[in-house]
């Protein structure tokens, strides 16, 4: 077996304590050296517990030009130093080993905000140019896409997911520390012009904030036929500010919408997609309900995650990551590389224990993993 995965703290130790890495060091492995020995001789991203990774997720950049509460501080973070973060044909590089060596078919391309890196469409153009060719999405807060809806799609773009969590602009303005509420709208408007379809729309509620309009989103997006997706918030936030109390559930979502519509559950089978799904009144149009707390998908799940400072990271709620950067950067091969890839996979964890009492949260925030 060629090479085996660097398994790298995340950024330093983490409050209150060290860092921990996934498992313990096999004999004669420094500690946090995953251990892929057990593994067998398969090329995908296969792990312990059966799941094979299939979708990609690419953080571009970690910066943004929101400050939603919920994910940074009013000032921001310090942002990733440009000499870490991967150039465009290292970043493409990765790519093309996940897609040609790795069975990655599906590339979800997020932030912070994407669209704040230049050369995004390049990236994309270079990934549809990829055999066989692999779905390609886009998670974006919609600011600018009025702009490049187009460029986006021309590129090779198949769909976008847009953030939008409320429907009044003083309380976007609250919520994301900036007054760009109605470019948010016209960006969804741009996206579904420029046939990114179908657009789908996630929605993060915040009690005393805009839990009371869950109903008021739905009828939004069902009158522009976007797909509405509202995310349980998770402990993810850069402050380490997340309380579950303040969460609202997937459950009180579901109460909220039901006092309008008419929910049932989608029949169609939901695959690894997080999103449990619900016709509204009888369909075809749906909602989706994204419970991550309390109704964990783990089991199903088929991602993997690549930082924008080419970090492996086989789940969200990791506590340690595969250096994909160094192995690039030291000029070793294609298929060095993908075994890294591979060991950091087959290492990942049953779930993201959110709900044990030793949980803990991850130091890198949402904003630097990607969504
Ligand atoms: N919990 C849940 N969702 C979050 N997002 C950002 N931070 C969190 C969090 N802590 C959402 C954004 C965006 C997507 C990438 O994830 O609103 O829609
Ligand atoms: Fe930016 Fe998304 Fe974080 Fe909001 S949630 S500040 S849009 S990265």
């Amino acid at each position: 077996m060629a090479g085996i995965a660097l398994g790298l703290p995340t950024f330093g130790a983490a409050p209150g304590g060290p860092a921990t890495t996934a498992c313990s060091p096999a004999p004669g492995l420094p500690a946090g050296m995953p251990h892929t020995a057990d593994r067998p001789d398969a090329p995908g991203l296969i792990d312990r517990y059966g799941r094979t990774a299939t979708d990609l997720r690419i953080s571009l950049t970690d910066r943004c030009n929101l400050r939603c509460t919920y994910c940074m501080p009013a000032e921001g973070l310090d942002w990733l130093p440009g000499t870490e973060v991967l150039d465009d044909a290292e970043l493409l590089r990765l790519i093309t080993i996940g897609v040609e060596h790795l069975g990655i078919t599906e590339l979800r391309f997020t932030g912070g905000e994407p669209l704040l890196r230049k050369g995004v469409e390049s990236i994309i153009a270079g990934a549809a140019a990829l055999s066989p060719r692999p779905q390609m999405s886009m998670t974006t807060n919609g600011l600018g896409l009025t702009r490049r809806a187009e460029g986006l799609a021309a590129a090779g773009l198949d769909r976008l997911n847009v953030s939008l969590d409320t429907m009044t602009p003083d309380t976007f303005t609250r919520l994301t520390r900036r007054p760009r509420h109605a470019d948010v709208i016209n960006g969804l408007a741009a996206a579904a012009a420029a046939g990114l379809t179908p657009v789908k729309v996630n929605a993060v509620l915040m009690r005393g904030v805009n839990d009371h309009e869950a109903v008021d989103l739905l009828t939004f997006c069902l009158e522009h036929g976007y797909e509405l997706r509202f995310i349980e918030q998770m402990p993810l936030d850069a402050q380490h500010g997340w309380a579950r109390s303040e969460m609202i559930t997937a459950e009180e979502i579901l109460e909220h919408l039901g006092a309008r519509y008419r929910l049932s559950p989608h029949t169609a089978p939901r695959g690894g997609a997080p999103a449990e799904l619900f016709d509204v009144d009888g369909g075809p149009a749906t909602v989706g309900v994204i419970g991550s707390v309390t109704r964990p998908f783990c089991g199903d799940c088929d991602r993997t995650r690549l930082t924008a400072d080419g970090q492996i990271r086989s789940c969200l709620f990791a506590t340690t990551e595969t250096d994909l950067r160094v192995l690039l950067r030291t000029g070793v091969p294609d298929e060095e590389i993908a075994q890294a890839w591979r060991g950091a996979m087959w290492e990942k964890l049953p779930g993201h224990g959110i709900n044990d009492p030793a949980f803990l949260q991850p130091d890198r925030p949402m904003s630097s993993i990607g969504g």
